[in-house]
């Protein structure tokens, strides 16, 4: 099965044995399917965007500052992993075909204007993954930011159709979070991909891969 797995930066703000756990069970699930991973900047991008910021860059150099760091990140999983290739690719033609020659490949951002939650949808659809793995701060999609509402309701499923009503309508307030942002829940719909948004534990990709009921699944 070819899957695309995204991965917050979060990850990596952890030390090395956080990072290694991550390797060693995309390892394993590269041994029977054809692995993309996307992995975000986390901390060290909001770090450096807001120096940049604070120096003057505009919104599209921060944003090259982002994908910078972003593929710093993807390097350090992608050299913790033993199946992924150790070059990073830039584009999503690249990556298509590095897959060719390597189980696991792993990048980060591609261009300006959105975050690796976009990135990741459109490699998805570049590459016609039958499964889109979405591994997030928190466990699944709300109809509300449940960090900010307590009585928030957490969908077992939703249609992709449902979601980009719920993201559009959310996404208005300021500081309002549905862990997926408009732009890929539109590449999720149009794609038809089959998506599961789930807390980003390296125990849960494997739970989830098992078809165990974790999440929340976006049907198309
Ligand atoms: P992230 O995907 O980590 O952004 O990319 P984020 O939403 O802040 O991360 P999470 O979801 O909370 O972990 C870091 C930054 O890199 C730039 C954007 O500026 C983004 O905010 N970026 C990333 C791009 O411009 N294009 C890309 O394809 C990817």
């Amino acid at each position: 099965m070819r899957i695309v797995l995204s991965l917050g930066g979060s990850v990596f703000e952890g030390d090395a044995n956080r990072i290694r756990n991550y390797a060693k069970v995309l390892d394993q699930i590269s041994e029977e399917n054809k692995l993309f991973v996307v992995v975000g900047g986390g901390k060290l991008a909001r770090e450096f965007i807001k120096k940049a910021r604070e120096l003057g860059a505009n919104e599209t150099m921060c944003d090259y500052l982002g994908i910078a760091v972003t593929r710093i990140n993807a390097m350090l999983l992608a050299f913790a992993m033993k199946n992924s290739a150790k070059r990073i690719p830039e584009t999503f033609i690249e990556a298509e075909e590095l897959s060719k020659s390597y189980k696991a490949v792993v990048m980060g951002g591609t261009f300006p204007g959105h975050t690796t939650d976009a990135t990741s949808a459109l490699l998805a659809e570049f590459v016609n993954a039958e499964l889109f793995l979405n591994a997030t701060s928190v466990d699944g999609i709300y109809s509300e930011d449940p960090r900010r509402n307590p009585n928030a309701k957490k969908f077992d499923k939703i249609t992709s159709a449902d979601l980009v009503k719920l993201v559009a309508s959310t996404s208005m307030e300021a500081g309002a979070n549905v862990v997926i942002d408009l732009l890929s829940a539109k590449i999720i719909e149009r794609s038809k991909l089959k998506t599961i948004v789930f807390k980003g534990e390296p125990e849960n990709i494997i739970k989830v891969l098992k078809g165990e009921k974790i999440g929340t699944v976006v049907e198309p």
